[in-house]
Order: C-alpha cells, then structure tokens, then sequence
C-alpha cells in the first residue's frame, strides 16, 4: 500500500519515475500511480516546484489531456495519480498508422496544446511515450509540467549544462538550456508529426549530445526525401514546426491546429480512430473455434453422417466470421475502407499519402 492506494503491478519506468497500476482501496479505482524516484526529499524549493507544476497539470480540463486525480508525498517521496490507460501510449504504433489515424493525433496533440497554452502551461516532454491512448483511439497528453519540475528535482544535472527531457524531440532553444516557451512544444509535435509519417525521428543517434547539436544546426532533412508519398501541404506544415527560430513556427498551437484541419480536408476524407491491428488469425485460432472444430470432427467421424459435416461446418464457418467481424480494425486502410486518394504501396507497415 502506498497511501490509500494498493499497488497492482509496476507498468513501466521512465528516466526520472516508476509509473504502477494501482487501485483507490476506498473508491475501487484503477489509477496510473507516478513515483518520483529521483526527487530529493531534503529540496524544499524543488518540493514546492513540483508541487507547483502538479497543480498546474490538474488545471488542465480538456479532452486531449491525462486528467490528474491527486498528489501527495509518502514517506518524503512525491507521488501523482492520475487517469490510467490500458492501451498505453502510442509508441508501439508509431510508424504504422494510416494518414487518417496519423490527423487524429496530431488534431488531438495540438487540441490539448492549445488548451495548455491557455492556462501558460509549457510540457517541454513531449514524445510518443506521453501521448496515451484512450479505448475509443484518441490520445491524451500525460506528464504535463512534469518535466520541468524533474528537472528542478535533478538540479545538479541542469547546473553541469545537461538538460531534462528526451533529446530527439527537443526543440533547440531547449537543447542550449535557454528558458523555453509554448514554441518548444510545437517544435516537440513537429518531431512525433515527422516520426508518424516517416517512421523515424530527423535527428537519431547513440549519443544524446551529438542529437542535441543537430537540432541546433543541423538543417532537417526534407520529410520528401524520407517519404516520397507525402501530401506537400502537410510536409510544409510539419516543416513549420521545425523552424530552428522559434519566432518562424506557428504563433500557437490553435493557429498550427486550424490549418492542420484545412490540410486534413484536402488529405483525407474521413478522420479514423487510432485502433490496434486486426487480430485474424488469433481469432480463427481461438481455443473456443479450435474446440468446436474438433467437436464436430469427432462427432462426424464417430457417427459416419454427412448431414452432420454440413451442419457443423456450416456452424463453424458462422462462427469464424463473427470473430473475424467482431475483431478491431487494421491499422492502414485501403482506399475503398478511408475514402482517401490512392496511392502507391509502399509496404504493409508504413503510413502512405496521396501524392
Ligand atoms: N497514465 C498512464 N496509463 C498507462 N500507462 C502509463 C501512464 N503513464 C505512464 N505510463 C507508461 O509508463 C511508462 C513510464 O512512464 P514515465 O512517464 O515514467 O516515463 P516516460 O514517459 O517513458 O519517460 P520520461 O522519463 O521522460 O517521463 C510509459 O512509457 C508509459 O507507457
Ligand atoms: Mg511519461
């Protein structure tokens, strides 16, 4: 137990937090439970910071942000519950979604930042690890001021130059350690809107540093020449974002939102939810449709009557296609399922645009 809430399992790890399952004892609640693991406990300003930034991340009431439910110290380590998400995020999707299902997050990341942007809140954390997704496939943005607060926390690493936050999508005012604004944000959503649709981030690499210098003078390498197929609009839009200046992005995320819609207006026709990928074979081969087979195999065998094959294959074959129709959706559609434009195959894994 920690506090009111009983520990299920531990869900994942991050660089500055353990993220666990747990239940509300009292009100029988499943919550994600965020410890913060490398917080001081003896830093009364970083307390007070952190404080700060979980009340400003409760402040946030949209549907494209985590909704936070509570923050308390336990035993001198510093805990937030907020809203659990058993599909997790998005990064096990990343590089597979469908130019429809690709709008959806990018409407739904801008959509939340805008709303951020209203309330002077800044992420400086944004990446595919925090954009969570809901049973419905829309995303929400986790860990909002968080960051900031983490890096606080961790102050001895801010003092030697390094800074907090994952470096491939840190914008390059971020990546010099000056003071940073909503534009590191867009910047950040430039970088996942890049990786959706190429399926890697522009600037990779072993060594954090070396990343970090890219983003400063490295000139972004054009989506064009990673992902022929791209929409030229939604290409210059993504291109934006990642002006190095941040004076040269979009003024704010509910402008960057507006003509992103117009884009999707022209791009696709039909926006999709963000589903998994379509679990055929799985359903055939359930133990259920297994069991039935065998059942009737052995009946027909044992009794010699062909009425009873016809029967049961009959059975059978409704069986199959209730699982099969019942089962989620594939993540890239044809052009008959999305209405959208044809385009060339490129594989079944990558996201594909109409030229
Ligand atoms: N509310 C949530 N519901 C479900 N899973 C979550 C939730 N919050 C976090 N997770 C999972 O726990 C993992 C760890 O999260 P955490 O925020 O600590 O690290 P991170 O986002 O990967 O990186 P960082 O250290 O930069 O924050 C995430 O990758 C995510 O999959
Ligand atoms: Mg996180």
């Amino acid at each position: 137990m920690i506090g009111r809430y009983e520990i299920v399992r531990e869900i994942g790890r991050g660089a500055n937090a353990a993220v666990y399952l747990a239940r509300h004892s009292a009100l029988n609640k499943f919550v994600a439970l965020k410890e913060l693991s490398r917080f001081d406990a003896g830093d009364e300003t970083a307390a007070a910071r952190f404080l700060h930034e979980a009340q400003l991340a409760a402040s946030l009431t949209h549907p494209n942000t985590v909704t936070v439910y509570d923050y308390f110290e336990h035993e001198g380590t510093p805990y937030i519950a907020m809203e659990y998400f058993e599909r997790g995020s998005l990064r096990p999707l990343v590089g597979r979604l469908s130019p429809a299902e690709i709008f959806t997050v990018l409407e739904g990341l801008l959509a939340g930042l805008a709303c951020a942007e209203g309330h002077g809140v800044v992420h400086r954390d944004l990446k595919p690890e925090n954009l969570m997704l809901t049973d419905d496939g829309q995303i929400k943005i986790a860990d909002f001021g968080i960051a900031k607060a983490s890096a606080t926390a961790t102050a001895n690493l801010t003092r030697t130059g390094l800074v907090v936050g994952a470096p491939a999508y840190m914008a390059p005012e971020q990546a010099r350690g000056e003071e940073t604004g909503p534009g590191a944000d867009l910047y950040s959503a430039g970088i996942i809107a890049y990786e959706l649709v190429t399926g890697t981030v522009p600037y990779s690499g072993a060594d954090p540093m070396s990343i970090l210098w890219c983003h400063v003078h490295e000139p972004l390498p054009p989506l064009a020449s990673r992902e022929p197929d791209v929409d030229a609009r939604f290409a210059r839009w993504i291109e934006h974002l990642l002006e190095k200046e941040p004076s040269r992005r979009p003024v704010g995320a509910r402008e960057a939102l507006e003509e992103l819609r117009a884009i999707k207006d022209e791009v696709v026709e039909r926006p999709m939810p963000v589903r998994p990928p379509r679990r055929t074979v799985s359903a055939i081969l359930s133990p259920l449709n297994l069991a039935v087979a065998l059942a009737v195999a052995v009946a027909a065998a044992v009794l010699d009557a062909i009425w009873l094959f016809a029967v049961g294959g009959a059975a059978y074959a409704a069986l199959v296609g209730i699982a099969y129709l019942s089962a989620p959706a594939p993540p890239a559609k044809t052009r008959d399922e999305t209405g959208e434009r044809p385009r060339r195959d490129r594989g079944p894994s990558r996201p594909r645009f109409g030229a």
